[in-house]
């Protein structure tokens, strides 16, 4: 199978949307502190040329071996430092998986993630990740009560004291890093809602010493990147050409990279937080495999999960999965060959 590189198209440019969401950029700029991965750049560098090989054996094997594409830390886009913020559609302590799509349509998108250490710049084993992002027509798990065209509570929802509005957990997950540093989720692309551009969550906690501490207020360990993940805007558009995800633009125009003001906080200092994407056959349908790099620092200060910063809440809601749900999604997981906890 061939290797092909998403091709340019236009770039649909949008109005300017209101509803920002309620972040607080003071609080994103709180975090660019001491985040710096430049001092690795060289140390990432001289992995490219054998990883670059290995990658397009890798792909070339793709459909036969489901599973994670890039076995080692890339430099094919640049390393994610710069901090954002929780958002209003944080949950603590979602499914432990690799696929987290349950019934949802869209393109699939292999996300694999590299993380380095930026204080050895060295890749970082056992480090847990935790995605989230709506769905083709912009709807988090969660809080499927919210409208995605105007950020209000939907008609006939109510919120729980936690502030959810059902116990969904579709494209949410937790997974960690093997020893070369690196992890794979397997997910849909994204699609949007009011007044943000399309990203995925996500969240890097180091220093957690059993695999069932998936909380973030677990004691053993820190959220020590608190991040969003961004595509670019040729892609966006080609992808928002197909259904489902063409359906959304009938009532809500999209918000534009260039128009996201949490794309530029990511985007700062000559940092991307843009994923590589490259095609899993020979058409959008088939599928997308993403890289990035994300570079943590487990020495600074981890991220809070509570305080007036975090979300409109204030704090992070808890998730209740069904009976099962972590059963079944071990399940989903072995039959696709993935095999680690
Ligand atoms: C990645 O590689 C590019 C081109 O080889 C180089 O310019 C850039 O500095 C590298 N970035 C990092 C973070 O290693
Ligand atoms: C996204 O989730 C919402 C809420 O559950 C649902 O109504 C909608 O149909 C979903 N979108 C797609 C494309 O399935
Ligand atoms: C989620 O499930 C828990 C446990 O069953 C329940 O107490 C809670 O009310 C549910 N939350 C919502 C929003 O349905
Ligand atoms: C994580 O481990 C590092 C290295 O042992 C330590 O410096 C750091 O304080 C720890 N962070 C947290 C949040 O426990
Ligand atoms: C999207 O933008 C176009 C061009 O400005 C406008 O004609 C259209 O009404 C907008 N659609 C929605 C759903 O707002
Ligand atoms: C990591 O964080 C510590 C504590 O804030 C800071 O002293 C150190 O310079 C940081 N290291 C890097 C490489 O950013």
């Amino acid at each position: 199978m061939k290797l092909s590189i998403i091709g340019a198209a236009l770039a649909l440019s949008t109005g300017v949307l209101a509803h920002p969401e309620k972040l607080t950029e003071a609080s994103a700029a709180h975090h660019h502190t001491t985040r710096s991965t430049n001092a690795c750049a060289a140390q990432i560098e001289a992995r490219a040329e054998a990883t670059a090989l290995r990658r397009r054996e890798r792909l070339s094997q793709r459909s036969a071996e489901k599973r994670n594409i890039y076995p080692t830390i890339q430099n094919s886009t640049c390393v994610l430092a710069p901090e954002t913020v929780w958002g209003p559609y944080g949950i603590d302590g979602e499914l432990y998986r690799h696929d987290v799509r349950e019934n949802q349509a869209g393109i699939d998108l292999y996300l694999d993630i590299g993380v380095i250490d930026v204080e050895t710049c060295e890749p970082l084993p056992d480090a847990y990740l935790t995605i989230w992002s709506c769905n083709a027509t912009g709807s988090y798990s969660g809080y499927t009560g919210i409208d995605p065209d105007t950020a209000d509570l939907l008609d006939g929802y109510t919120k729980s004291t936690q502030g959810t509005t059902d116990n969904e957990t579709f494209l949410r997950g937790i997974t960690k890093t093997d020893e070369q540093g690196m992890s794979e989720f397997l997910t849909i692309f994204p699609g949007y809602y009011v007044s943000r551009t399309t990203h995925i969550h996500v969240t890097v906690q180091t220093n957690v010493t059993s695999r069932d501490e998936t909380s973030y207020n677990s004691a053993s360990g820190g959220v020590q990147h608190l991040g969003q993940l961004f595509f670019p805007e040729d892609l966006i558009n080609s992808v928002y050409a197909l259904a489902p995800y063409s359906q959304h633009l009938a009532t809500l125009n999209r918000t534009t990279n260039a128009e996201d003001s949490l794309y530029a906080s990511a985007s700062a200092d000559g940092y991307s937080a843009v994923v590589s994407t490259a095609l899993l056959g020979e058409t959008l349908a088939e599928g997308l495999v993403g890289y990035i790099t994300i570079g943590v620092n487990r020495s600074a200060e981890a991220a809070t999960t509570t305080g007036g910063s975090v979300n409109p809440q204030g704090f992070l809601p808890t998730a209740s999965p069904a009976a099962g749900a972590q059963e079944n999604a071990y399940a989903v997981d072995r039959a696709e060959g993935y095999v680690d906890k």
